[in-house]
């Protein structure tokens, strides 16, 4: 798939709070075409020690105004030079990098998102329902702060909230919830994105009860192109890079072994 290199000019900076915020940006010429589960690679100029690009998922498309959003927790000096950024400023992108998840063979899907790992979902849930299937969205997180504008999922499908400490939803972790932990045999795929822990539980589930089951992984990036082998994960095919095989990998194909590569 042909990837693009764009200034897109910052539209709105939304801070969801002080963790979170929301770039919209807007592309220079009409936006290509880009799948749930694909990333960005985003230069920090504005960052005098963020010298590699970082990886972000595209949170959403509007290909009416020719917009992109991401979604970004401020972990580093790079995302905290994003969160800086105001309207009218200049942010470049390589996009769209990596591979799309697969659609499910039946009609009920669930979406499990962690934290800031939501984030590849909202495109999946809106192709998903587009496409006639029926997704319920999970959100999980630590608490009510870490549920990021679950409102949004709202018009794709049921959506249900879990916090660790009861402050949103239901208290518990997502595998605590019963779409996990009693009612899993109704879903025909199940798609994951959020800390290791989370995927490789939710990973373990879905194997147990043989569900279909793909995550999107987020190894820390260099290049981005596959070039420099830093995002490199085992399956059952040999070593595969996550920024081009991936980010998005069956479960099935992996060995589970990527704790101590990638981080929560
Ligand atoms: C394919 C892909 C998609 C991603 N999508 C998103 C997204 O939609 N929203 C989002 O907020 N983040 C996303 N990430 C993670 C994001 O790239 C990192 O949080 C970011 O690069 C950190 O940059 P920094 O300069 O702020 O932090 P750094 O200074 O590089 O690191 C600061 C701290 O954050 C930790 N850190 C660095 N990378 C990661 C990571 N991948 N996960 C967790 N902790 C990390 C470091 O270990 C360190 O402790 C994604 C990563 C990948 C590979
Ligand atoms: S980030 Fe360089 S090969 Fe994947």
């Amino acid at each position: 798939m042909k990837k693009f290199i764009h200034d897109f000019e910052v539209t709105r900076n939304h801070h969801i709070s002080s963790d979170y915020f929301a770039l919209y940006l807007k592309c220079p010429v009409s936006l290509p075409q880009i799948f749930p589960g694909q990333f960005a690679e985003v230069l920090v100029s504005n960052s005098t020690t963020t010298y590699l690009r970082r990886p972000f998922s595209i949170y959403d498309t509007d290909y009416n105004t020719n917009e992109l959003a991401l979604l970004i927790k401020k972990v580093g000096d790079g995302t905290q030079a994003l969160a800086r950024l105001k309207k009218g400023d200049s942010l470049n992108l390589v996009y769209p990098l990596g591979n799309t998840f697969s659609m499910p063979s039946g009609e009920k899907a669930l979406l499990v998102g962690g934290g800031v790992g939501i984030a590849p979902m909202l495109l999946l849930a809106r192709i998903l329902k587009q496409k006639g299937f029926s997704p319920d969205i999970l959100i999980g997180g630590r608490s009510a702060g870490d549920i990021l504008e679950p409102e949004k999922y709202a018009p794709y499908g049921e959506v249900f909230i879990t916090t660790d400490d009861g402050s949103a939803g239901t208290k518990g972790m997502v595998t605590q919830h019963p779409a996990l932990s009693e009612n899993i045999g109704e879903y025909s795929a199940i798609y994951a994105c959020g800390p290791d822990p989370m995927m490789k539980a939710v990973a373990h589930l879905a194997s147990a009860n043989n569900v279909p089951c793909e995550i999107s992984l987020e190894n820390t990036m260099a290049c981005g192109i596959g070039a420099c082998l830093c995002c490199v994960v085992e399956t059952v095919e040999g070593n595969k890079t996550t920024c081009i095989d991936g980010p998005v990998f069956d479960t099935r194909r992996l060995k589970l072994q990527w704790d101590s590569k990638s981080k929560v």
